[in-house]
């Protein structure tokens, strides 16, 4: 591994941060002290700072030289509404708050690459460090974009990175094209007539359609979609009724539609409602039905993987690095930035759980677990792999010779 010396000297310091943030977790958009800390420490390594993109998103701007080109590196900021059951000293002190998916992490190692490049700026252009809001949920990346960050802030192509338990630290993983799913959302309500249970022949009984419904809509993955690709239909939800002896005015069924094109969303999108429609209308009923796509899916860019790809080998070896890692159908905002910018998002191993806690469950700790933290080694890897990614992509040229 070629790990950079002067971040390796100033990992203790990016420790501490990384664990501050950890022990004070906000959440989404509500990241003020978190992007307080990060504004104050750009500025006090003479990095001009951009506040307010997003609500509490921060940009940094690192210059150098005279040309125009430029890259955007992100780290994302929040945490999650849930408890933390870690006892270490920087576990957190917000009831019902917890860094369980490491943005603390991310943000840190960004940290430590801004700090570098603003002491050795071995590099042609500018660098943005975008540090965003409200990743889980909340959209940040596009509110960021929507209050004009890439028009403000022109650049080439732009660099997102996430940590990934029970991947060995010093390996990455990545893969160009899809990497991670479309997150949708549906609340589909049938309407029926409610009547006594006794006298179902005076009612229409919106629980029968809506059990078909769900059945047929089984049929949308199985015989409407490409075999070869992939979408989940999940119905998570269904509520109706409150009394053995009453046939309910409606039933309410919810769930959660993932893929990885925006075509075979709307294909799901489309055959769910005609379903819906018809079945509903089959049974004289009628139904509302609502569809919400949260975030598209994370498609990364083949230029800029292969470029990011050659980089994360010249740090950690050529066979640490996964070049063709299984997407995952988690969903991640940074889609909306690769949406706006060509790019790539990578995965950098978490290790197996060995850093955290003794007696906190067993083997490597998921994302979103209550017993899981942000594991430190990775604050050089990391923050290594960014300053390279920079200095490589903003190469200087060689000066003329007279
Ligand atoms: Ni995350």
């Amino acid at each position: 591994m070629k790990l950079i010396d002067p971040i390796v000297r100033f990992h203790a310091d990016i420790q501490q941060i990384r664990r501050d943030i950890h022990a004070h977790p906000e959440l989404c958009f509500e990241e003020h002290r978190t992007s307080e800390i990060v504004a104050q420490k750009l500025q006090e390594w003479g990095i001009p700072v951009v506040r307010g993109l997003g609500g509490t998103g921060v940009v940094g701007i690192i210059k150098h030289g005279d040309s125009p080109r430029a890259i955007g590196l992100r780290a994302d900021m929040d945490a999650l509404p849930m408890q933390e059951i870690n006892t270490f000293a920087h576990t957190s002190q917000h009831a019902g708050k917890m860094h369980a998916c490491g943005h603390d992490g991310h943000t840190a190692m960004l940290l430590g690459a801004a700090h570098y490049l603003s002491q050795h700026r071995d590099f042609d252009g500018t660098v943005y460090v975008i540090f965003q809001p409200a990743e889980e949920g909340g959209g940040g990346a596009r509110r960021m974009i929507e209050d004009g960050l890439f028009e403000k802030y022109p650049m080439e192509a732009v660099f997102g990175m996430h940590n990934w338990p029970g991947v060995a630290v010093g390996t990455f993983g990545v893969t160009a094209g899809p990497m991670m799913a479309s997150s949708n959302e549906f609340e589909v309500i049938v309407k029926g007539k409610g009547a006594h249970a006794a006298q179902p022949h005076k009612g229409i009984d919106p629980i029968i359609a809506a059990i078909q419904i769900a059945q047929s809509w089984q049929t949308i993955v199985s015989r409407n979609a490409n075999p070869l690709e992939s979408a989940v239909l999940s119905v998570t939800q269904i509520h109706s009724g409150s009394a053995t002896n009453v046939i309910p005015d409606d039933a309410t069924l919810i769930g959660t539609v993932r893929t990885f094109s925006t075509e075979m969303l709307d294909m799901v999108e489309r055959r769910m409602r005609t379903i819906a429609e018809h079945t509903a209308a089959a049974f004289d009923a009628e139904v509302d039905f609502r569809f919400k796509r949260n975030y598209p899916p994370l498609i990364n860019h083949a230029k800029e993987t292969a470029f990011a790809t050659e980089v994360m080998r010249a740090v950690v070896g050529h066979d640490k690095v996964e070049a063709q890692v299984e997407p995952t159908m988690g969903a991640e905002d940074f889609a909306f930035m690769l949406q706006a910018k060509p790019g790539c998002y990578v995965f950098i191993g978490n290790g197996e759980g060995e850093h955290r806690d003794i007696g906190h469950g067993l083997g490597p700790c998921n994302l979103h677990n209550p017993s899981y933290d942000f594991n430190d080694d990775l604050l050089p890897i990391g923050a290594t792999y960014w300053v390279r990614l920079a200095e490589s992509y903003l190469k200087k040229t060689a000066p003329d010779v007279i």
